[in-house]
């Protein structure tokens, strides 16, 4: 794998960090994402790691009878390695370091596959609120999407400067505990949201606290996207901070994972 020096210009690092994410035209070749789209259809097509709570629905109660509104896969590079070889990678990581610095390392993949025709938005959230909340995290995540992305099928929408405020309250989608996905408990102000179409092989930056939202997919072709995120060690916090909405969750995917003996939690991530 090859880390770029510094793929990023200086105006494109401080923009990073006015507004909590950057947007890259292009990152990837259209032959690299028409060989990560078939191994990715793959695997939602076999569910891979369903059994052991990798596999999904984020935004549903993820039971056997209810059609997955959001199906998501977490690691999916472990169960399709090939992921890991991509050039893509490299360029990732070299992003990644150079917006955080030379310790950022990749802390794990996702892959969030919007359905057609699907009424699930991925509400307003931080993916900070995810992670452990007596740790403090320096992340960000690369969202790539595997076809063109508008307004029309999903493409992310940031509220810019939100980055520099505190971990704002959470909920399970919906306020069911059953859901894994999170949103913002209480509605805010997203009239200065900004949405950020892109052609197939760009992708977007964001910081572990920006607010950020994707909308449904209106059209009749899946919105595949592929998510790496990177940070630098978590460092202890001493404040006794706490995330009551994660306490609150009880997924059918955590069964899932209990059962199978699947003890691996991905790391800071996004959603
Ligand atoms: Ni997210």
């Amino acid at each position: 794998m090859t880390v770029l020096a510094a793929p990023l210009t200086a105006e494109e690092v401080s923009a990073f960090w006015r507004d909590g994410f950057l947007v890259i035209p292009r990152l990837a070749g259209e032959q690299e994402i028409a060989q990560m789209r078939e191994v990715y259809d793959q695997l939602f097509a076999r569910r891979a790691g369903r059994e052991e709570g990798m596999q999904f629905d984020l935004a549903g109660p993820d039971d056997e009878e209810t059609p997955a509104a959001l199906p998501q896969i977490l690691m999916p590079s472990t169960y399709a390695p090939e992921l890991l070889t991509s050039e893509l990678r490299g360029r990732a990581l070299a992003v990644a370091r150079q917006l955080l610095g030379p310790e950022a390392a990749e802390t794990g993949d996702h892959a969030i596959n919007k359905p057609p025709r699907s009424t699930a938005t991925t509400p307003w959230h931080q993916d900070e609120a995810y992670w452990n909340p007596e740790q403090d995290h320096r992340a960000l995540s690369i969202w790539i999407p595997l076809q063109d992305v508008d307004t029309t099928n999903g493409c992310m929408e940031f509220l810019p400067g939100s980055h520099t405020g505190d971990v704002l309250p959470h909920q399970s989608i919906g306020n069911d505990p059953r859901v894994h996905g999170l949103e913002l408990a209480e509605p805010i102000d997203t009239s200065a949201a900004v949405a950020c179409p892109l052609p197939a092989g760009g992708a977007t930056v964001h910081f572990s606290r920006t607010v950020h939202f994707t909308g449904h997919n209106q059209t009749d072709e899946p919105r595949r996207a592929y998510i790496m995120s990177f940070a630098l060690p978590p460092t202890p916090r001493t404040d006794g901070r706490s995330f009551p909405w994660l306490d609150a969750r009880k997924t059918a995917r955590a069964a899932r994972a209990a059962a199978a003996g699947q003890t691996r939690e991905p790391g800071p991530r996004a959603e």
